[in-house]
């Protein structure tokens, strides 16, 4: 784990393993990345190299130490058959240039045979807890598209554990429930405000109850909540793209206050 100060640049080769022995201006080979880095808290790095692809952030301490390289590590496409497989669809759905909500309605449809899959399920026992409940949320993330910029995340829902009242930005979400049950509520807001400043009035419109295959599609500026089951329930969910890039807000029903965040901490997780 590299050590630093000040800002700078870090050198990895294709499997993100750091190279030592480069410096600032050398000339790197092909497949080689350079990642330039802040010593503050997450800052965005650019990739530098044509090869791998790398649009990410290197999550650092206040004193320095870098932490992790987030998004470099799940780049690769999954291993899981169905799940490449299903990478392969939504390229091809994007490829035919479609409207936001048909594109995301043939996502939709062809999640089908990745939520039956019975590697998939196994796989899914084995992710660790992710969300135990407002506010602190997190996301498994197993691949982030580096044409479209798709990612695929997960989540591992502890029972009966209830999110925040929030919305995912302007960007589509499919929520696909794996294993457990879960019910999402859903509102919508009756009043002027400006809608990053609030404050916000709110009504629930409806709350739906969701089982293994059920996929729940979430449309930009969609404001929702997430109940657990009565046991732990598993989620693949596809976003249009990745949490950190784009603000997403939360409500308060009680204040009307809406607050912006980066949406769900992300960990990287290889999808076997
Ligand atoms: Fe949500």
């Amino acid at each position: 784990m590299p050590v630093f100060h000040a800002g700078g640049s870090l050198f990895f080769d294709n499997n993100y393993k750091e190279l030592k022995g480069f410096t600032e201006g050398d000339e790197l080979p092909a497949g080689k990345t350079r990642v330039e880095y802040h010593p503050s808290t997450l800052k965005h790095v650019k990739q530098t190299t044509q090869w791998p692809p790398f649009d990410g952030w290197i999550e650092c301490t206040t004193n320095g130490r870098m932490l992790a390289l987030l998004g470099g590590l799940a780049m690769e496409k999954p291993q899981l058959p169905a799940a490449r497989r299903f990478v392969d669809e939504i390229r091809a759905l994007y490829a035919q240039e479609l409207d936001a909500d048909i594109l995301w309605a043939k996502i939709k449809d062809a999640m089908g045979p990745l939520l039956a899959d019975p590697s998939l399920k196994e796989s899914s026992r084995t992710w660790p807890l992710t969300v135990e409940g407002a506010p602190k949320v997190k996301n498994l993330l197993f691949y982030e598209d580096p044409d479209y910029g798709f990612v695929f995340n997960a989540t591992v829902r502890k029972a009966n554990s209830v999110t925040s009242v929030h919305d995912h930005g302007d960007v589509w979400t499919l929520y696909g429930l794996i294993e457990g049950h879960e019910t999402m509520y859903r509102y919508e807001r009756t009043d002027d405000a400006p809608r990053d400043i609030g404050p916000a009035q709110l009504k629930q419109i409806g709350c739906h109850n969701i089982g293994p295959g059920d996929v729940d599609s979430v449309p930009p500026g969609n404001i929702h909540q997430e109940h657990g089951g009565p046991e732990n329930s598993m989620a693949f969910i596809v976003r249009a793209q990745k949490a950190g890039t784009f603000k997403q807000r939360t409500y308060n029903q009680e204040t009307g206050e809406v607050k912006l965040n980066d949406g769900p901490t992300l960990i990287p997780h290889e999808l076997r």
